[in-house]
């Protein structure tokens, strides 16, 4: 499977606090600021050449992100790779038992699709598979 690293997703608990480093402490670029209702976040790209970090606010409590704050802190929530074909991908993996969040692609920000990864089946790292809208 050929993919490549699409961004990083960072929970953070506000928005401003994270930029008041990454934007101004550290210096980086600002993309846009999505709302992505599916996943009940307000998500702020951050380029870094061919990838990016993605902050993450919750905007509701039930929200994953939300949830993760809670358990573990702020801090890295998902890896994304991004893949040709997201449901040739998955079923790939649905044919090799491996464990799936979501066992078909839904929607994701930016008219992409995606789909979660369990972190049991990936070194408790939680993978997002993304495939780009009109590929
Ligand atoms: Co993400």
């Amino acid at each position: 499977m050929k993919a490549t690293l699409d961004h990083i997703g960072i929970a953070v608990r506000d928005l401003d606090t994270a930029l008041a480093f990454y934007r101004d402490a550290l210096g980086l670029e600002v993309g846009e600021v999505e709302e992505v209702p599916s996943q009940q976040v307000r998500a702020q790209f951050l380029p870094l050449g061919e990838t990016a970090l993605e902050l993450l606010e919750a905007t509701s409590e039930g929200s994953a992100i939300a949830r993760s704050i809670v358990r573990r802190g702020p801090g890295i929530h998902h890896i994304t790779l991004r893949v040709d074909d997201l449901a040739a991908t998955l079923a790939s993996l649905r044919d090799r038992g491996v464990r799936l969040v979501d066992e078909h692609p839904r929607p994701g920000a930016g008219g992409s699709l995606v789909a979660f990864i369990h972190p049991s089946a990936a070194q408790g790292v939680l993978i997002e598979l993304k495939e780009d809208p009109g590929e």
